[in-house]
């Protein structure tokens, strides 16, 4: 068949090419690949009319004409050698078919490509918006015709819902084709033109790489185009770009926006939108379940409806509420009333009734800051504790005020969470303004009002009390006020509809018995339109909805008679912490990710930004029991309060940290000295080996990083041998001499040599044998057991056994860095060395110990120390002073008290074997190695050749932080992701690093297909 088609493209339109049958529902399509170019043949069906090909060859010519300002990406007719945009061709089997030649673009199929970004979904609807504009301007007697898939005709399904058994589907069915049948005369009133009709996902081209942001390649297939008006186009593509999105409606907003920047839409239109676009996805379910009973043994047409079928089930968001984001989307005001009323509001701000009575100026109230910044209650961002909710405020206060638009982490229930993970969105961002004050305090109406709503909502942390009040300004435009956390005793004796004057007593502030269990306080919201949200207003919002909802829930402020601007909360800036970074820090300091990130509250493994945005924390290691640990906090701050002195003075502190320290250690490391960082730390354990060996010379690894100082910047070969080491004023001191690192994934020696380990030490052997004939003497080795910077490496396990006996051989010391695999990170082992089963003759430990409190480590040998001891006294201010003694130790203890190193282990079992599986799906996890929680995922743009791939490890890194899931990426080519989490993490926080994982991974699938 293809010879068959290929002699056509010859014979038709002199082109020699090879041809390839693409998926078609009714035509043959084929792509065709010329030397220089590439087109698409379509063969059309039987039968099939004329006019339709007509149609399409028009518009297209129509959307090709130069004059127009934007090209709309749609497929270019080639003509044939006789001129004409078709022509008719027999097929195989001897029936005469129509033929056309196309364009073809570059990209795929919106359907499978990832991610599917809002500015991408913005660029399709700006070249919608274009498209229909230029369309306008396009007729065709074809488009007049009866056609199922036209929106305005789609009242067929009526008579066949029939055919869906499934009484819940029915009845969304039913409910949707009545809200249609409501539209039609606002439908019929709207001007009709020829639209596109079906920019579904399989006719929108997708192109983007991991460093080219994906972008519109294409939109195609224009045979179903059809008269009617511009917004049901929109309404179409709307039914496909909602279905596998976790935020439709935002996704739905971006395709508005996007339509509305090139071709504004009136108000009618934006209504339209959603109801058109269920009408839209009714049609689909119901002509498929048709085709369903037709094909009984086609399974696939039941599966196809199953995305649609989801939406229409899972996601029965309010119409209002989607219109009030659709109107914001397009920069329309909420409602007519809206602007008119806020002007009256502020008009009059100033004369409102005194909502706590005419002796009470709330204006002399101080504001409380119970924001991420500013507040630490509640202790747990994840559960707020009733002492905490019944105390938001200083109790000396009489009265204070609580901000409008201020990101708390005290709405802990799970209604306001969004999403299954523990660490999902939440709804952190205050709509109200809170007023605290005691119980039983009064409210009077702060001006004529009519009841509109009571209620008494008895679940914790919601409402108590509550009164939703009616207003109407001078113009008649309706608005409301809600009053949250009453007695509800107080509020049943209202009536709904009864009126109100400025002034009268309505209503009382509860106890927290009956409030929600709350501080008592009075929140209190104004809303410019209750359609969509009805009664049930939330009290606190998305912090990425933050702007649409100003627009339906102004501040409150303007009735309180309050200052607008000392009643709004401003964050603290991102943009004036970056730039005062800029001006005043040094260069050379880097922040982390492409779009860095402001942490303002930590809690275990999770982190929490300025809006209060939970972030999942798999990379910091520092953190070693949690961010944030309760027990750390309180040692810390019982010993600040007490005495923080120097190590010349005895203190049990000192002794138990000690203890503590030890008890860890092989009995031969008796002696620990105190200090105050890893650097530190490294830099002892150099003059250790030199003042016990007499000897300056150094092996150790490279791409190694021991520190800052300048003792550890000239032992940490990934400092003095980057790039950028010699505009540093750094090189390689003569006395460090550098082996490679043990990496028996990429390294010379691999993990099937199993002489690997004893090869890698070799090269230790041969430095001490050059340094042997140079008559110079070795002071030792020092390596990270498990090299970090290097790429996340496990050695081979003899390893530093083979590596040490060299080294005691020629009289020098080995030390063991175990800043980031000490501690229990490696489940199986509490340090790394033990896994190398050999005992160091110093130790290096480093920032885990302090859980964020700067503290170093060094343990030795007793006849080590002895000869440090002969040389001058040795003494760190802050090393070892009671603050970091009483922290250490507590942190050691929560290690154990919390059983950490298990729970490494558990979690790096669970970690491994779905990154494993991760490996299996992608060729471009080469290797994933590690011990429980020190976890490195080599990555790899050729399994065979092992190059490493360090734009995907940039890509997956940065789309993670996106996804609000923290790792970093190392290795000499940057290439290997990190993930060393807090030992607190659990097992669903790992399977939501899996599913995220999985999910970037499959974006660096499509964008390097
Ligand atoms: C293995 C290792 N050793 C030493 C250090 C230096 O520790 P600090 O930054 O506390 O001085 C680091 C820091 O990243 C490290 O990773």
């Amino acid at each position: 068949m293809l010879q068959h088609w290929s002699r056509a493209i010859a014979h038709i339109w002199g082109l020699e090419g090879s041809l390839m049958q693409l998926d078609g529902e009714y035509d043959l399509n084929f792509s065709v690949a010329t030397p220089t170019e590439q087109f698409v043949l379509k063969v059309m069906r039987p039968g099939c009319e004329q006019a339709l090909v007509d149609m399409q060859c028009l518009s297209l010519e129509h959307l090709h004409q130069q004059s127009l300002p934007t090209q709309v990406p749609v497929p270019q007719v080639i003509i044939t050698l006789e001129g004409q945009n078709f022509t008719v061709y027999h097929d195989p089997q001897g029936k005469p078919r129509i033929v056309w030649l196309v364009s073809k673009f570059e990209g795929l199929n919106y359907a499978h490509f990832q991610p599917k970004s809002g500015v991408l979904i913005h660029q399709l609807g700006s070249y919608m918006g274009h498209m229909s504009a230029q369309l306008e301007s396009f007729n065709h007697a074809y488009l007049k015709r009866d056609f199922k898939w036209n929106l305005m005709q789609s009242g067929w399904i009526e008579a066949e819902l029939g055919c869906i058994e499934n009484l819940e589907r029915k009845e969304i069915i039913t409910t949707i084709v009545e809200q249609f049948k409501a539209l039609e005369t606002d439908l019929n009133n709207l001007p009709q033109q020829c639209i596109h009709n079906d920019v579904n996902d399989y006719n929108i081209l997708v192109q983007g790489s991991l460093n080219q942001a994906p972008y519109i390649s294409g939109i195609i297939d224009l045979g179903d185009m059809c008269l009617a008006p511009r917004v049901c186009d929109l309404a179409i593509a709307g039914a496909y770009i909602v279905l596998d999105q976790t935020q439709p409606e935002q996704a739905l907003a971006q395709l508005v926006a996007g339509v509305h920047s090139s071709a504004p839409l009136t108000a009618i239109e934006v209504a339209l939108v959603w109801p058109l676009l269920r009408m839209r996805l009714a049609v689909s379910v119901v002509n498929s379940t048709l085709m369903a009973l037709d094909n009984p043994d086609d399974p696939y047409i039941t599966i196809s409806q199953g995305p649609a079928w989801a939406f229409l089930q899972n996601h029965r968001m309010s119409g209002g509420l989607i219109e009030a984001r659709l109107r914001f989307a397009c920069g329309l005001p909420l409602n007519t009333a809206a602007k008119p009323t806020l002007a009256w509001l502020s008009e009059h701000s100033g004369a409102f009734f005194p909502l706590l009575g005419a002796d009470i100026d709330l204006n002399q109230a101080p504001m409380v800051d119970l924001s991420v910044e500013g507040s630490s209650i509640p202790q747990d961002p994840f559960s707020i504790q009733p002492h905490e909710a019944q105390q938001l405020i200083n109790p000396n206060l009489q009265l204070a005020l609580g901000y409008y638009l201020e990101p708390r982490l005290v709405y802990t229930d799970k209604a306001f969470k969004n999403g299954s993970w523990p660490s999902s969105n939440r709804r952190t961002v205050h709509l109200g303004l809170d007023i605290f004050a005691p119980a039983g305090t009064a409210l009077h109406a702060p001006l004529a009002a009519k009841v509109e709503a009571i209620d008494n909502r008895q679940a914790n942390l919601d409402y108590g009390g509550v009164v939703i009040l009616r207003h109407q300004s001078p113009r008649g435009d309706e608005f409301y006020s809600l009053y949250g956390h009453l007695n509800p005793s107080s509020v049943t004796q209202l009536k709904v509809g009864q009126e109100l004057s400025a002034g009268d007593v309505f209503a009382h502030l509860g106890e927290p018995s009956h409030n929600g269990g709350w501080d008592p306080h009075v929140h209190v919201q104004l809303a410019l339109s209750i359609e969509g949200m009805g009664y049930d207003w939330p009290g606190a919002v998305d912090p990425d909805d933050i702007n649409l909802w100003q627009s339906v829930c102004p501040n409150p402020s303007l009735l309180l008679n309050l200052n607008h601007d000392v009643t709004q909360y401003s964050p603290p800036s991102k943009d004036q912490a970056q730039q005062v970074r800029q001006d005043h820090f040094g260069q050379n300091l880097k922040l982390s990710y492409a779009e860095p990130v402001m942490f303002l509250r930590g809690w275990r493994h999770y982190l929490f930004d300025e809006w209060g945005r939970p972030y999942l924390d798999a990379y910091n290691n520092v953190p070693h029991v949690g961010h944030a640990h309760p027990r750390v906090a309180q040692v810390a701050a019982e010993q600040l309060v007490r005495i923080n002195t120097n190590s010349r003075y005895l203190h049990p502190s000192r002794s138990a940290f000690a203890e503590q320290v030890l008890s860890h250690m092989p009995s031969e490391l008796s002696v620990c000295y105190f200090v105050n960082s890893g650097s530190e730390a490294n830099e002892l354990a150099l003059r250790l080996a030199r003042a016990h060996t007499g000897a300056k010379q150094i092996i150790t690894p490279q791409h190694g990083y021991f520190g800052n100082t300048t003792g550890t910047v000239d032992i940490s070969a990934y400092k003095f041998a980057s790039p950028r080491a010699r505009a540093g004023g750094l090189s390689q001191p003569d006395w460090v001499h550098l082996v490679d690192v043990a990496d028996d994934y990429r390294g010379q020696y691999r993990r099937d040599d199993k002489a690997a380990g004893e090869l890698y030490a070799q090269q230790v052997a041969q430095h001490i044998a050059t340094l042997k004939t140079n008559g110079e003497q070795l002071a030792g080795f020092i390596a990270e057991t498990f090299p970090s910077v290097g790429g996340q490496i496990v050695p081979p396990p003899d390893y530093l056994q083979h590596v040490y006996k060299h080294v005691r051989s020629a009289g020098g010391l080995c030390i063991a860095d175990e800043v980031q695999t000490g501690l229990g990170r490696l489940g199986d082992f509490y340090f790394g060395f033990e896994q190398q089963q050999v005992v160091p003759d110093v130790v290096v430990l480093g920032k885990p110990i302090g859980n964020g409190h700067p503290i170093g480590v060094v343990v030795t040998r007793p006849a080590i120390a002895a000869s440090f001891a002969h040389g001058p006294e040795f003494f760190s201010t802050f090393g070892g002073s009671n603050l970091s003694c009483v922290v250490g130790t507590e942190v050691l203890r929560i290690i154990e008290d919390e059983q950490l190193m298990n729970n490494a282990h558990d979690m790096g079992k669970l970690l491994f074997a779905g990154l494993r599986k991760l490996q299996k799906e992608h060729a471009c996890i080469g290797d994933v190695r590690g011990f429980g929680l020190f976890v490195g995922v080599d990555l790899v743009s050729d399994p065979d050749s092992r190059e490493p791939a360090t734009q995907i490890a940039d890509y997956v890194k940065n789309r993670m932080c996106e996804e609000r899931i923290l790792m970093g990426s190392e290795g000499p080519d940057d290439n290997v992701l990190k993930i060393r989490p807090p030992l607190t993490i659990g097992a669903e926080d790992v399977n939501h690093v899996l599913h995220m994982l999985a999910k970037v991974l499959q974006e660096v699938r499509v964008l390097t297909s």
